[in-house]
C-alpha cells in the first residue's frame, strides 16, 4: 500500500445520521482487565487517546459490564454502572472527543461463559436461558421471564447512561456465544416459552432489549449491534446456515432498532455463503439495507485463535489490504474494525495513510500482556 489512491476507500468520511465519522476504521472491542475494581482510569484514556490521535474513526470500547452480579467472566474489566467508573467513563469521552474521535462502549454480559466459582461474586450464580454451561451441562436454573425483564432495563440502562455522558453510539454485545449469542443459539437455548423455539423466537431477548435501548437512547443516538456466526466454544458453529436464515435472524432486529450491524467474522475476505463473494458484513448489510462493520484479521494473516499461537513471526502485517480497499471501495461494507494490528501498533491507521506499511509491527502473544 503505498500508493495514496489505492488507500483512499479506507479514508473516505461516513456519516449516519448525527454520527460523523473521518473515516472507515473501527478499533474493534477488546477486553483488557486493566481497571482495577472494574474502575477504568486514566491510562485506560490513555489507551483510547493514543489511538484516536493516530487517525482512528470511531473506538467501540473493551466489552464493559452492565450492573448484574454475574454479568463480568474476568477479573479488572470495567463496569459501566455506579458513579466512580461512570465519572472515569466521562472523562474518557471526553478525551477522546478532544482528540478529534468518536467512541461507542460495547455493553456486556457473559452470561453461561462465566465460571461462577473463578470470577468476581463467586457466590452469584451464573445466568443464562437454560442454565446451560459450555461444556453442554446444565449448572444453574433457567433464567425466570422476571430475571430477563430486569436484565433488559439494566441493558437500557447501560445504553441510557451511554449518552448521557457523552458517547456517540453504542455498541450492544450479541456475539461469540455470551448471553445474547446464547439465547440465539439452540445449543444453550432450550427454553419452551416465549424466549425460545426457532431461529426468530430465539431474538426474542435480543429485540427487547434492543427496543428498550431504543426507548432509552431516543432516535438518533446509534445502536451498533454486533453478532458473529463462531462461538467461544465452537469456531464452526453457524447460526445461520444460508442468507434466507440470516435474513430471518436479522430482520426482527432490525425492526426493534438496529443502525449499524458489525459482523464479527475471524476472516474479512472469507466468503460467509457458498455461490457469492460476500462476507458476513456483506450479507448483513445486503439483507438489510443497513450500515455494516466488518472484521477479521485486518494487517494480519493469521487466524484468531484461542490462545493466539497462530499470530507469529512470519504473519504478514500488509496481507489482504487490496482486497480491503477493494471490499470497501465496492460498498459490500461501510466500516473496518481492527483489533489485534491496533494493539501492536496503536500508530496502524497513520502508518497506512502514509504508506509506511515496512514500519508496521507484528503482533504477538506478548503485546497482550501491557496493552498499552
Ligand atoms: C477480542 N475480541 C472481543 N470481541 C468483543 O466483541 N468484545 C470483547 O471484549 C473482545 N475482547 C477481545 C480481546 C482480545 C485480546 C482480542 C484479541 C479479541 C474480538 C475482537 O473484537 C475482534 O473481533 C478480533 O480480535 C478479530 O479482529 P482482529 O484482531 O483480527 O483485527
Amino acid at each position: 500500500m503505498n500508493s495514496s489512491k489505492s488507500i483512499e476507500p479506507l479514508f473516505k468520511p461516513f456519516k449516519l445520521g448525527n454520527l460523523k465519522l473521518k473515516n472507515r476504521t473501527v478499533m474493534a472491542p477488546m477486553t483488557r482487565c486493566f481497571s482495577p475494581n472494574g474502575i477504568p482510569r486514566a491510562d485506560v484514556a490513555d489507551y483510547y487517546r493514543r489511538r484516536v490521535e493516530n487517525e482512528v474513526g470511531l473506538i467501540i470500547t473493551e466489552g464493559v459490564l452492565i450492573e448484574h452480579p454475574a454479568a463480568g467472566a474476568e477479573h479488572d474489566v470495567p463496569h459501566f454502572y455506579g458513579e466512580e467508573a461512570l465519572n472515569e467513563w466521562a472523562r474518557i469521552v471526553q478525551e477522546v472527543h478532544e482528540a478529534g474521535g468518536k467512541i461507542a462502549p460495547q455493553i456486556w454480559h457473559t452470561g453461561m461463559a462465566r465460571q461462577k466459582e473463578k470470577f468476581p461474586n463467586s457466590d452469584a450464580n451464573s445466568i443464562g436461558p437454560s442454565g446451560i454451561d459450555f461444556n453442554g451441562e446444565q449448572v444453574s436454573e433457567p433464567l425466570s421471564g422476571e430475571e430477563i425483564h430486569d436484565l433488559v432495563k439494566r441493558y437500557a440502562q447501560a445504553a441510557a447512561d451511554a449518552k448521557k455522558i457523552g458517547f456517540d453510539a453504542v455498541e450492544i454485545h450479541g456475539a461469540h456465544g455470551y448471553l445474547i449469542d446464547q439465547f440465539f443459539a439452540d445449543s444453550f437455548n432450550k427454553r419452551k416459552d416465549e424466549y425460545g423455539g426457532d431461529l426468530v423466537q430465539r431474538t426474542r431477548f435480543a429485540v427487547e432489549i434492543i427496543k428498550a435501548v431504543r426507548e432509552a437512547v431516543g432516535p438518533d443516538f446509534p445502536i451498533i449491534f454486533r453478532f458473529s456466526q463462531w462461538k467461544l466454544n465452537d469456531y464452526n458453529f453457524k447460526l445461520a446456515k444460508n442468507p434466507e436464515e440470516l435474513k430471518s435472524f436479522l430482520t426482527p432486529l432490525v425492526e426493534a432498532g438496529v443502525d449499524i450491524f458489525h459482523a464479527s467474522t475471524r476472516r474479512f475476505w472469507e466468503p460467509e455463503f457458498e455461490g457469492s463473494d460476500l462476507n458476513l458484513a456483506g450479507w448483513a448489510k445486503k439483507l438489510t439495507g443497513k450500515p455494516a462493520i466488518s472484521v477479521g484479521s485486518v494487517g494480519l494473516n493469521a487466524q484468531l485463535t484461542r490462545d493466539l499461537q497462530q499470530t507469529t513471526k512470519e504473519n504478514n502485517p500488509t496481507a489482504y489490504l487490496d482486497e480491503l480497499m477493494h471490499k470497501l471501495d465496492s460498498g459490500e461494507f461501510d466500516l473496518i474494525a481492527i483489533g489485534r494490528a491496533l494493539i501492536s501498533d496503536p500508530d496502524w491507521v497513520t502508518k497506512i495513510r502514509e504508506g509506511k506499511t515496512k514500519e508496521l509491527s507484528t503482533f504477538t502473544k506478548e503485546d497482550l500482556k501491557t496493552l498499552v
